[in-house]
């Protein structure tokens, strides 16, 4: 392995207002700097991509361009004839792989790593638009593309089903999945209750289906060395990665070895296998050739899985004071025949509000689309779009200030469907600190006209479970002083190896100078997955058990050298004569892995029966919308979170600002279309595929309570999703509050905004 290890200090520039020092202070709280922010702004970063690897390859797929049926007739004769091609790969000449699982397995959770259930280049069944038929792997990229296009494929082609819409009628109810957030839940009676309730709402919703757009494509570069493989792959999650490649191939786990060092944004696009990692991998078998497979962007819409679409109903029930009787949300959203997932849609609804009864359920439909998978916040970012703007219309039907409305429902200390208490809340504290940041006592009346444009405010809260996952992590504090921390978790961007550093420092009272990281190699022991805004607690709270761990032994070998507790590390190794002193927290093979799992496992089930863990916030926005064109533009936004700890402001605030701006591009263009005749997506770029751009964001100033959350490994909630969630309602209620005009469907275009 040569893996450099990172220093986490780097001369830092001055920190932005509120984000605290950069250089003093604590290890924890400091805006530090990213540790690879160098490498990467420098482009010596090295990515899936760019490995320099003696006799690469270079892969190129063929799609096919029919949404089912079979493959009649495969013609490579004339790619294979191209003097640079070293292989077509087909179902007629691929290597036979296990096929995926067909349902979860709790003990092996790499059983979610598949991205669909389609056997690739195993049959010559075709399931979705876009499927790989064919791989050309070429001494360079160009012939690999130009003999792709020399590939002939005949199809059978059958009837597909893409029309959501039509569908509707024949969504089947979703089950809540096991150590999933629950789908659905139910308090009292709220039909009922709805029915004779005062005041009344009742809207329905519809999102569109989103695709993911990370910096990076998705990219493989696939090497066998005699039986083991390596594999460079920009991860989410190398733990799931890694099983899941070594049960397609027929491996031992440790034949398989993931690389992620850097990952160019993910998001949840890449926490699953697709199919140009396996067709990569099955390349480099058959042509004993390293190879390279580097998705188009075109490439990541049709072999990779999006949001799926929703059509939402929320009811509300409030008496005349603003007390919500009762909150009915319906979702129903649509997954692959072939594989995906339900997101929790109505999860939200579930805890944020204390209305006296609750109705949350959610349906799915099967189309014969690419699969469904996680994008941020995923559930709670359509959900919340939902149920915010349905809120903000009963305050307008009751008269009653949008803030105020929410603080009057807000539970006390408990779950109101589940009953178990908060570990913390203080989603009310994010909506009055908004309040009073923004200015919300100076809102304008609604319609107010500035020159050609109507301006308006809007509202709305957020809310993410908080997730802590298995983390094991390999400690060693070195006679000089440092400390090196080396643990297989994921970087994409999010300044995971920065926090890691800082969080040794403090754990361990080391300066933050003498502390390095090593990850990004399956090689290390399993990190935790980059998902779920969970992975920062869940390296918490191994790196405080190895620190303590450390303490303990430098204290025992101290004492023998007649020293007292808590004497400098280094001189303790000094006067013990040792080079170095390593331990490791979590075991990650045999027996002991299992018994991990089934801890980690219990201890989930135990916790969520204890503890309703979540981060929450508030957005506020000023929105004008041109009164003739119906042209919308955030002019101000301010949010408030609570995130828990915040170890580093900088990078901390960084993600939560990206969560929002991803939630404006929900809000104002992201929209995959698909043409229900064939099955295909019609705007597979970024060209025809809005997403926001700098000219589309204002400042955005985001704040953090800090406040550590008692039931978390040092307090920390995580913060990658909330960000998103709740800002389409924000923006929604912004324009109703301009235009008079309640728009229900995202993304707000133009013509929606006019009418
Ligand atoms: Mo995520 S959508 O947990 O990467």
């Amino acid at each position: 392995m040569t893996l450099a290890p990172e220093r986490t200090a780097r001369p830092s520039a001055p920190p932005a207002a509120g984000e605290g020092p950069s250089q003093d202070g604590p290890a924890i709280g400091r805006a530090v700097d990213r540790v690879d922010g160098l490498a990467k702004a420098s482009g010596t970063a090295r990515f899936s991509a760019e490995y320099p690897i003696p006799g690469l390859t270079h892969a190129v797929l063929v799609h096919a361009p029919i949404a089912r049926g079979r493959i009649v007739s495969i013609d490579v004769a004339q790619a294979e004839a191209h003097p640079s091609v070293v292989l077509v790969l087909t179902h007629l000449n691929a290597p036979r792989l296990t096929p995926p699982p067909t349902r979860l397995n709790p003990m092996d959770l790499s059983t979610l790593a598949g991205g669909s259930l389609i056997a690739f280049l195993n049959t010559d069944e075709v399931h979705v638009d876009g499927q790989p038929v064919a791989a050309v792997v070429a001494e360079t990229l160009e012939s690999a593309q130009y003999a792709a296009s020399l590939v002939r494929v005949s199809y059978e082609t059958a009837t597909a089903t893409a029309d959501f819409d039509a569908e509707l009628p024949h969504a089947k109810a979703v089950r809540s999945m096991p150590v999933m957030p629950p789908t659905g839940g139910k308090r009292g009676d709220a039909r009922a209750a709805y029915a004779k309730s005062p005041v009344r709402v009742d809207l329905s919703f519809t999102t569109p289906q989103h695709n993911h757009n990370a910096l990076e494509p998705h990219a493989t570069t696939a090497v066998w060395d005699g039986k083991r493989l390596t594999v460079y792959e920009g991860c989410q999650n190398m733990d799931w990665t890694q099983k899941f490649l070594a049960k397609r191939f027929d491996l031992p786990a440790s034949d398989v070895h993931v690389v992620s060092k850097y990952v160019g944004g993910a998001f949840g696009g890449k926490s699953k296998v697709w199919a140009a990692t396996l067709i990569t991998c099955m390349a480099a078998k058959v042509s004993q050739r390293p190879v390279r497979l580097a998705l188009t962007r075109e490439g990541v819409y049709r072999t990779v899985g999006g949001r799926t679409p929703t059509r939402q109903r929320v009811a509300i029930g409030a008496s005349r004071a603003g007390h919500m009787e009762a909150l009915i949300h319906q979702a129903t959203s649509r997954k692959g025949r072939v594989g995906g997932d339900a997101d929790q849609i109505t999860a939200c609804s579930l805890d944020l509000y204390d209305a006296a009864t609750i109705l949350a359920e959610q349906k799915i439909v099967e189309l014969d689309l690419m699969t469904n998978t996680a994008m941020r916040a995923p559930g709670e970012a359509q959900g919340s779009f939902a149920v915010e703007s349905a809120v903000d219309e009963l305050a307008i039907e009751l008269g009653l200030d949008p803030v105020a409305l929410r603080l009057m429902n807000q539970p006390a200390d408990k779950s109101p469907v589940h009953g178990t208490r908060y570990s913390h809340r203080r989603l009310a504290q994010t909506l009055e600190e908004g309040r009073d940041l923004f200015g919300w006592a100076d809102r304008p009346a609604p319609g107010t006209r500035d020159g050609k444009d109507l301006v308006g405010w809007g509202v709305a809260a957020a809310i993410h479970p908080a997730w802590e996952f298995v983390a094991n992590v390999q400690l060693t504090v070195d006679a000089t002083g440092g400390a090196t921390l080396a643990c297989a978790f994921h970087e994409m961007g999010m300044g995971t190896a920065t926090v890691v550093g800082q969080m040794v420092a403090y754990c361990l009272g080391v300066p933050l100078e003498r502390v390095s990281t090593i990850y990004g190699d399956s090689d290390l022991p399993i990190g935790p997955g980059a998902g779920g805004s969970g992975q920062t607690a869940s390296l918490a709270g191994s790196i405080e058990k190895a620190c303590q761990a450390m303490r303990r032994r430098l204290d025992a070998l101290a004492s023998k050298a007649g020293m007292p507790d808590g004497s400098d590390p280094a001189e303790v190794l000094t006067r013990a004569g040792d080079q170095s002193l390593t331990v490791e927290v979590g075991a990650d093979t045999g027996p002991k892995a299992t018994w991990g799992q089934v801890r980690f496992l219990s201890k989930m089930v135990m916790d969520s029966r204890r503890w309703m863990k979540a981060a929450t916030g508030a957005h506020y926005c000023e929105v004008r919308v041109d009164a003739d064109t119906g042209e919308l533009r955030i002019r101000r936004w301010t949010s408030v979170f609570d995130v828990g700890r915040v170890v580093n402001p900088k990078t901390t605030h960084s993600q939560l600002r990206g969560g929002i701006v991803m939630g404006l591009g929900m809000a104002m263009g992201e929209e995959t279309l698909i043409d229900t005749r064939t099955a295909r997506i019609m705007n597979p770029s970024l060209a025809e595929y809005h997403v926001p751009v700098h000219a589309d964001v204002p400042h955005l100033d985001v704040r953090t309570l800090d406040d550590p959350d008692p039931q978390m490994p040092l307090g920390i909630l995580g913060a990658g999703e909330v960000g998103i969630v709740g800002v389409g309602a924000a923006v929604a209620n912004a324009v109703r509050h301009a235009t008079g005009r309640r728009v229900t469907d995202l993304p707000l275009t133009l013509d929606r905004i006019v009418g």
